[in-house]
């Protein structure tokens, strides 16, 4: 009887909830009616609606329900469709991709590898460096962005691709690549349309193995460490509404934004608070510094080109959080349309992290000390050689984080005895390089600070001149400065100011008179390194600065565009050349953050995790320390409780 309620059709209860794979399916069946046989598809989204609508939405309405998917079918030399299925007209609006292409997507791949595989001179080019034994042969497909070959004509899917030696089929490949050697495949026309090969050079003579089997030694473990929570989580979980101390919001998993929080709001006792619309990463870029050919075209947006949502790894071999964790399933899309589960994709937790506040009174001889918690949601997405984390971080402070996790495997290059060039690419292992890159995410703040009228102030440090006032030259003051408009908001980060911006509500003051704000914290992280008319620069614009400010506009959710693959260049570049008004309006604050990775011998062969994100902190939002209610834990007061 449960068995056959389960499968009965029930339809979600709010317009954010996360699709369902009965919902994929029946929408992919719809486009597909409209679609030749050689459609696949690459992603799979929910189309979220209008924020009016989401506002006005109350318990039992109808729920609106569309989704959208991107593909390719070769019809015609355009960039593949973009399909909008409205599940409750059963309408279909297939509009076709004229800027861009569809993004790469999983028979993309399989494809490149077949073709490269079965081309003579690529075969040729390999047993003249004496590989012979092809099934070992491990193919990475790299998008051709920026650098399409002459030779495959404009309109065609293409893929650069490159080898490496495995010696097993679970040996680590990226030991041994195959200097050189780049195949530039022409998917549309099933062929490999050029081959460039710089000569040969040895392949490298270590292997890279990072399983415990393959390590000379295992050092002694540390003690076991349990953290439980014998009472259960503090945390509620309702479909995808999440609520814990305070805050509440949504979480979807998006093809190209990855993990969403959406309507974050904070409960602060008398009201329900609004602070952000929507907050995602929007795009990123990573950006290959060395001169090498192997490497100096390499600038991959794992987000808008690789689909990095698509690629979120299923957490069930529960390694990736501890504790006490509640998952949340996401549901992509295969080639054929049919839906894709990938079970336990988001994780959602509670960490003790350590001190929230604390004072010792010398006088009275009492201590007061609260412990800090988080709420954790996160997921985690391998992108090839490579592996991302997001975690988006709620503390009872009323901090909001996010940090990115990058670890896996860096690119390689093969190097000849006496000829590796260490300011572009470090000797990693024998003979082994690896080059200079950055890692550049720009995150999509929809900010809603009590309201959508907000503006935006930079504040920055700075020594106060040496004058009457200021005679010893002590004084230092905190400078704002209104970013006004979009030409004004694009902004770098300057560590030697302390530069921080303040998203406020100008309508809205807190107790003391001032506008209730957010500050937005960066790291120190510089932009894109490469020229301002680099390839990179023009397809990954929003690298080149660390802030930008625009009007809100709900269809520019991807800062590069959205379909940036093997595309021109689009997104905030272009957007901001109007230089509209940003200042007491409805805005969307875009932060690129990032790290720029000089590769160590201790990066090989698996990188240990580096971290990048920044914080957002409320300044003024609250009229005192918020967390001033946080009861005491046993014996962590010596004032008493009542
Ligand atoms: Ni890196």
């Amino acid at each position: 009887m449960a068995e056959a309620a389960e499968n009965l059709a029930v339809g979600p209860n709010h317009p954010l909830e996360a699709l369902t794979a009965d919902e994929v399916a029946e929408a992919s069946a719809l486009a597909k009616a409209e679609l030749g046989e050689r459609a696949a598809f690459c992603s799979v989204a929910l189309v979220e609606p209008p924020k009016a609508d989401l506002k006005s939405f109350g318990n039992g309405d109808p729920v609106p329900r569309k989704v959208r998917f991107l593909g390719y079918d070769y019809a015609g030399g355009d960039g593949g469709f973009d399909a909008t299925v409205d599940l409750v007209s059963r309408r279909v609006e297939m509009a076709r991709i004229t800027h861009g292409q569809a993004p790469i997507g999983f028979a993309d791949v399989v494809a490149a590898v077949r073709i490269t595989k079965e081309d003579p001179a690529w075969q040729a080019a390999m047993r003249r460096r004496g590989i012979d034994d092809f099934e070992l042969v491990q193919i990475d497909p790299w998008p051709a962005g920026g650098y399409q070959h002459p030779s495959i004509p404009p309109g065609h899917r293409a893929h650069r691709a490159i080898s490496f030696v495995r010696e097993t089929k679970t040996d680590n490949g990226y030991a041994r690549p195959v200097q050189g050697l780049i195949a530039h495949v022409d998917l549309d026309a099933g062929r490999v349309a050029h081959l460039e090969d710089h000569g040969d050079v040895p392949l490298p003579p270590e292997h890279g193995r990072y399983d415990a089997a393959s390590q000379p030694r295992l050092r002694e473990a540390p003690k076991p460490l349990e953290i439980t929570q014998p009472e259960g989580v503090s945390f509620t979980i309702d479909g995808n509404l999440i609520a814990w101390q305070g805050w509440q919001f949504r979480v979807t998993m998006h093809p190209i934004n990855g993990l969403v929080l959406h309507q974050l709001r904070y409960d602060d006792g008398d009201e329900v608070r609004s602070i952000l619309h929507r907050a995602a990463l929007s795009d990123m870029v990573v950006p290959y510094g060395d001169t090498d050919p192997m490497h100096a075209w390499k600038h991959v947006l794992d987000a808008g080109e690789a689909c990095i949502g698509n690629c979120a790894n299923s957490l069930k071999l529960g390694c990736d959080c501890l504790g006490e964790i509640r998952y949340l399933d996401h549901v992509a899309v295969k080639p054929d349309g049919s839906p894709r589960l990938i079970e336990q994709a988001i994780c959602i937790h509670e960490e003790d992290y350590g001190i929230l506040w604390k004072h010792h009174d010398g006088h009275g001889q009492t201590t007061e000390v609260r412990r800090s918690r988080r709420l954790v949601v996160s997921s985690f997405h391998t992108v090839g050689n490579y592996e991302y984390g997001f975690y988006w971080y709620l503390y009872l402070d009323g901090r909001i984080q996010m940090e990115v996790k990058l670890t896996g495997i860096v690119g390689v290059s093969a190097v000849d005895d006496g000829t590796s060039r260490p300011e572009y690419a470090p000797l990693i292992a024998p003979n082994l390089a690896s080059p200079i890159h950055q890692h550049l995410f720009c995150f999509r703040l929809d900010c809603e600070i009590d309201g959508e009228t907000n503006s935006v102030y930079e504040v920055d440090t700075v020594p106060a001149p040496v004058d009457g006032d200021n005679p010893d030259g002590t004084a230092f003051r905190a400078e704002a400065r209104l970013l006004a408009t979009e030409h004004d908001a694009r902004r770098q980060v300057d560590a030697s100011r302390s530069r921080s911006w303040k998203i406020v509500n100008p309508e809205r003051k807190n107790r003391l008179g001032v506008p209730v704000g957010y500050r937005l914290v960066p790291e120190g992280t510089p932009a894109l390194m490469a020229a301002a008319g680099s390839q990179v620069a023009k397809r990954a614009g929003f690298a080149q600065h660390n802030l930008w400010v625009t009007p809100c506009e709900e269809d520019r959710l991807s800062a590069a565009g959205d379909h940036p693959n093997l595309g021109p260049g689009d997104g905030l570049p272009f957007w901001t050349e109007g230089n509209r008004s940003v200042d007491a309006t409805d805005i969307v604050v875009w932060h690129t953050v990032g790290s720029t990775h000089v590769p160590r011998p201790e990066d090989w062969p698996v990188m240990p995790v580096e971290y990048c994100g920044f914080t957002l902190k409320p300044v003024g939002f609250f009229d005192r320390n918020p967390a001033l209610d946080l009861p005491p834990a046993d014996h962590c007061a010596t004032t008493g409780t009542s």
